[in-house]
């Protein structure tokens, strides 16, 4: 056992995990927090699901060896929807996933509709359906695959402008009357998602609860760290606030933006091809 800081790897395909590092940051202050996307691989969503998990088991095994983390944040649940019992049973560390938070949106409605906004990926999972079924069989649930909505939060976060229009087409499927009843509560069932909020409630046709998973996720690393060992995992070559790319960003060496202003002030590259 040892005194040091715990460490946490926080893992998304892009940078869709910085809602969960916002998050972890402000109940965790003292925790060191290192990124890691899968930039090689993105977008997730798009993926096959066997090989998606290949590659997210391949990509963890490196991860692990580098960084060392008392605990992994799957930050992006379309990963964790495919492959959180993959990883638990394939590495010791323990890992906390993201999934859609369809129960408390359950709980939540008052209209009895809700929507879930998801990447393709997810949308299809039967983890996704499973959900639905379990907690909100009571409901109307629009749950819709997003095919570009994670795209164009990495152009926001790259420092791009907002496409309204395209936001608003990603959008809609959720906002459909049923029987004259409509949601009031929609799920953020992709950690990117929250880096749009604003611009969502711009052009959204009416207004909605808007649930984010990641204060729940915090809490969740909050107890696990507090009640686990920290083993002294040895000479670790990654400092904190280092962001590791699995591909060279598009110009250069430079941080991508939305990373910097989220803490990350180092960058490493992990090539890892497809
Ligand atoms: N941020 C990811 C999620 O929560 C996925 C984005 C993608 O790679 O398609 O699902």
């Amino acid at each position: 056992m040892s005194n040091r800081r715990s460490r946490i790897l926080l893992f998304d395909s892009g940078t869709g995990g910085l809602s969960v590092a916002h998050a972890l940051r402000a109940q965790l202050p003292e925790v060191d927090i290192v990124y890691a996307a899968d930039t090689a691989g993105f977008p997730y969503g798009k993926w096959a699901e066997v090989l998606l998990v290949r590659r997210i088991l391949r990509v963890m095994r490196d991860l692990l060896d580098l960084v060392k983390p008392d605990c992994v944040v799957i930050g992006c649940n379309t990963a964790s929807t495919l492959a959180l019992d993959v990883l638990r049973e394939e590495f010791q560390v323990p890992f906390v996933g993201t999934v859609p938070a369809i129960k408390p949106a359950a709980v939540q409605t008052k209209t009895g509709v809700i929507g879930v906004l998801a990447t393709p990926g997810t949308a299809r999972r039967e983890y996704t359906k499973t959900l639905i079924h379990t907690y909100a069989f009571h409901c109307k649930v629009m749950l819709h695959g997003a095919p570009r909505l994670a795209e164009i939060a990495e152009v926001k976060l790259a420092g791009g402008d907002v496409d309204k229009a395209a936001l608003l087409a990603e959008i809609s499927p959720v906002f459909r009357e049923k029987g004259g009843v409509r949601a009031d509560v929609v799920v953020l069932g992709c950690t990117h998602y929250p880096l749009l909020l604003d611009e969502m409630k711009d052009v959204a046709p009416w207004p909605v609860a808007w649930i984010d998973p990641a204060p729940a996720i915090a809490r969740r690393t909050a107890s696990i760290l507090t009640d686990g060992d920290k083993a002294d995992a040895g000479p670790v070559s990654v400092e904190r606030d280092t962001v590791i790319l699995t591909s060279k960003p598009v110009d250069g060496g430079r941080i991508p933006a939305g990373f910097a202003s989220a803490g990350f002030d180092k960058l490493q590259i992990a090539d890892i091809p497809l």
